[in-house]
Parts: C-alpha cells; structure tokens; sequence
C-alpha cells in the first residue's frame, strides 16, 4: 500500500537515499530541509523518479522551536495522512574544541536540533499520525548515546561537541520509550535506531571530530527503510535498532523517571520559547 512519509533532513545523507528508494517504490515522500535552494535540486532530481504529486518539499530550520511549529502547521495544511514521521535531521560533531552554540531559542544546539525539534514535531502531528493509524514514528538516534545529566542539560559546564551530540542522541532514544508507553493501543509506534557506524555522508566527512568513513549511506539506509516498511508485526514498538537487529540502549533509557523528567523539560523548554 502507498505511504506517506515525512523524513527531516532529506536533502542530503541518509535522508536523502532513503527518499530516493521510497519514491521508487511508489510512496509520497515530504522532502525537509532548511535551504530552499537545496530542497529545490532534491525536488527535480526526486521529480526524474516518480510522479510530482508524490513529492513535496518543507523548509525549516530546526534550530528554531517557532519554525518547528510552522513546519507542523505546513504539513497539517497540506496533508490528511501521514503514515510515517521519520526524525533524522542532525548535526554532527565539528573538532574536539568546538565552542559551545547555541539554538535561535537559546538551547544548547544538539539537544535543540538533534532532538528537541523532533519532539516538538512528533507531539505537533500526533493527531494527524493517530487519525492515519497504523502510523510509525521513527527517530534516527545513534550508537554515540550517552547518558543526560540532568543537572546540566544544555551543558553549560564541560562543553564538548562530542559529549552534546552524544547525549541528544540518547535524548531521541529516551523519547521513542516515552512515545512507545503512551502511544500503547493507539496504532503508532515509536522505534529508534543507529543507522551505520561512519557512514560517508557530509556529516562524516565534513567532521574532523570523527574517524573516516567506515560504511555507506546505503547500509544506514537498509537499516532505517527497514523500520519504515518493514513488517510491523516483527518490530513492535519501543525499540532500539543497531542496523537491522534490535539492540540494546543506554541503561537511562529504561528508566521511567527519566523519561519523566525529559518530557518535563522538553515541554518546559517548548513553552518558554513558543
Ligand atoms: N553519518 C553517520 O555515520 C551516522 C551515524 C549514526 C547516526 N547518524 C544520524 O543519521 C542522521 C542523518 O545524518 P547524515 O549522516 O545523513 O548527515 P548529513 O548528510 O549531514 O544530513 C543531515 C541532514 O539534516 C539536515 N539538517 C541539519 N541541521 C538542520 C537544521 N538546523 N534544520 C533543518 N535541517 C537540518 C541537513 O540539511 P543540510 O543539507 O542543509 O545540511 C541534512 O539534510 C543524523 O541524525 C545523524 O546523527 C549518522
């Protein structure tokens, strides 16, 4: 059956590779990003692959809670089903002395772009997931996970980009077991993955943080098209998948007061700057 699938940052990487197949196969992919012009080349090279009514394109910067909104008020204009929402838009670590930056809302960036954007949106377009039901939300965390300190989530002490990311991606982690507990009977999932270790996209290869390249965008894209078309049956909800096989996360995600005190400041930090 045709699908609708929203997957944040699919102008480049594995976002992209994974829009490629999927229009192939015949779905409606929205295409995010944050440079219209770059959105623009995906759109004609999409357009080559399939039918332009399957393709549309969504610009934002998710650095910014208010355009995180917008976007969620674009697409629940645009569209009466979404079938998937996959979080993958991200940023990778730059050098080992990187300073500290921060979002247009003023969060550490990481938490902000990595993680509080996608679940700013995924809260945005639940209804439009649960009236679509079954409906998948997926977020593209990583292997890097490392636990939160809650004494100091935006890292205000002891900065280092590696440590940021590496706690966000937890964060997207922490938020798929949330999601999976209160979505239960809804007819929406909620699963997490690490995609491929190193894989050669920009994030990689632009980084002097990170080792070389050691896999394709096309073996992270095997992974990820796996929890979105596989069978759902196999996956359940709740996950965390290394590549193809369920693995098993950071011990923080598995603790339920975590959990609470993540959406507390998620929702602290949402409405401080909405
Ligand atoms: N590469 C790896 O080995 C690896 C390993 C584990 C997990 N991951 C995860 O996989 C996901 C995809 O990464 P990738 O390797 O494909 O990286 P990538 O090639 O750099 O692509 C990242 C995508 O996110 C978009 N993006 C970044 N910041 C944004 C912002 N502020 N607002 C809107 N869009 C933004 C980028 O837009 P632009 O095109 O404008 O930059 C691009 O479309 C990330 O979540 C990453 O953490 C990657």
């Amino acid at each position: 059956m045709m699908k609708t699938i929203l997957i944040t940052g699919s102008t480049d990487g594995l976002g992209k590779e994974v829009a490629r197949r999927l229009v192939t196969q015949g779905h409606k992919v929205l295409i995010h990003g944050r440079n219209p012009e770059k959105g623009q080349l995906v759109i004609n090279e999409l357009a080559k692959l399939t039918d332009q009514a399957n393709i549309e394109y969504f610009n934002a910067d998710l650095s910014s809670l208010a355009e995180v909104k917008k976007l969620s008020k674009d697409i629940l204009a645009s569209r009466s089903r979404l079938d998937v929402l996959v979080n993958n838009a991200g940023i990778g670590p730059r050098t080992k002395d990187s300073p500290r930056q921060l979002s247009k809302d003023g969060l550490e960036m990481f938490f902000a772009v990595n993680y509080l954007a996608g679940y700013f949106l995924a809260r945005e377009l639940m209804p439009l997931l649960k009236s679509s039901a079954p409906a998948r939300v997926i977020n593209v965390a990583s292997i890097a996970q490392v636990a939160i300190n809650f004494d100091d989530p935006m890292l205000e002490n002891n900065y280092g980009d590696y440590q940021a990311y590496s706690q966000s991606k937890l964060a997207q982690i922490l938020h798929t077991m949330d999601l999976a507990q209160q979505l239960a009977g809804s007819g929406v999932s909620a699963n997490s993955l690490h995609p491929a270790t190193l894989m050669n996209t920009k994030m990689v290869l632009d980084s002097s943080a990170l080792p070389d390249s050691r896999t394709t965008v096309e073996e992270g894209a095997d992974a990820l098209e796996n929890l979105i078309m596989g069978d759902a049956s196999v996956l359940l909800s709740g996950g965390y998948y290394d590549g193809l096989t369920k693995a098993q996360p950071d011990a923080q995600a598995f603790d339920k007061q975590t959990l609470q005190e993540l959406q507390e400041l998620s929702e602290k930090l949402i409405s401080q700057a909405i």
